[in-house]
């Protein structure tokens, strides 16, 4: 076991999180973790000599707010372990462009995994992940990690994905809030880019700036946030044939 990781993630409704975390406390006895969905000043260096970097994957791609932040890293060498999660569908390109972003800032990838998680926007589609299993693989796989480190034979890895990546997700829509909605101001003080703000006694959303994370479908405790109902359809829908399928975890190192 190491002594300390950093965990940077990015995690609208906590299934990325959870995930890094089982990954982190795997590799180390203690975890410095950073919330880069937080508003605020900069991204706060590293401490130890390990990174986690774990983002989820939005169309195919890592979302762009978590791009920019993790852009302000500077690696110096440092080893990281990064991780996308996704709910079932694909990850496409995300894992690269993850990969890509850390070595751009002077990290070395030493090993990079595709991990699932219910999907936030059809939450029967991976019901139940991360679980028991996988669970299971997540630390078996960090304990491999941690034993080629220790014999030195970490090698560059090698994830799918295409340069250039596909294009960034583009929905022209964003989630609406029910009379029920007390304006307490959670969603807008959750909400990753700050597109969330109250206009004479109603929740007003920035439609450029919203991404769809849903974080503020998710914080709601009222649970008067939601995604416009024909688009939720279109969306149960679209991935209702996933609902039978488990999708595998995938590791490289
Ligand atoms: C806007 C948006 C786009 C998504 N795109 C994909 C996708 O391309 N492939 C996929 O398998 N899952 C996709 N998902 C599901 C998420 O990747 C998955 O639920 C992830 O665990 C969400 O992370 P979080 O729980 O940390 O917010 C998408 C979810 C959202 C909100």
């Amino acid at each position: 076991m190491l002594d300390k990781t950093d965990l940077y993630y990015f995690s609208p409704t906590g299934g990325t999180r959870k995930v890094a975390e089982i990954l982190s406390q795997g590799l180390s006895e203690e975890v410095h973790s950073v919330d880069l969905g937080v508003r605020g000043e900069g991204v706060e260096a590293p401490e130890s000599g390990t990174v986690v970097v774990a983002a989820p994957v939005f169309g195919g791609r890592i979302p762009a707010i978590a791009a920019e932040r993790l852009r302000q890293l500077e690696g110096n060498g440092k080893k990281t372990v990064t991780v996308v999660v996704y709910g079932t569908r694909a990850y496409e390109d995300a894992l690269l462009e993850l990969n890509d972003i850390m070595r751009e800032k002077g990290f070395q990838v030493v090993a990079s995994a595709a991990l699932i998680a219910r999907h936030s926007i059809v939450p029967e589609v991976g019901k139940g992940r991360p679980d028991g299993q996988d669970r299971e693989e997540i630390l078996s796989f960090a304990k491999k990690v941690l034993e080629r480190s220790q014999e030195g034979t970490d090698s560059p890895v090698d994830v799918p994905g295409d340069r250039p990546y596909k294009a960034g997700m583009n929905m022209p829509v964003t989630p609406l809030s029910l009379p029920s909605c007390v304006q307490c101001g959670k969603c807008a003080s959750v909400c990753p880019v700050g597109a969330i703000r109250s206009e004479n006694g109603a929740v007003v959303t920035d439609p450029e700036g919203c991404m769809l994370c849903m974080a503020c479908v998710a914080a709601c405790p009222e649970h008067a946030r939601i995604l416009p109902p024909p688009v939720q359809e279109q969306m149960d829908q679209k991935l209702g044939a996933l609902r039978s399928v488990r999708r595998e975890n995938v590791f490289f190192l």
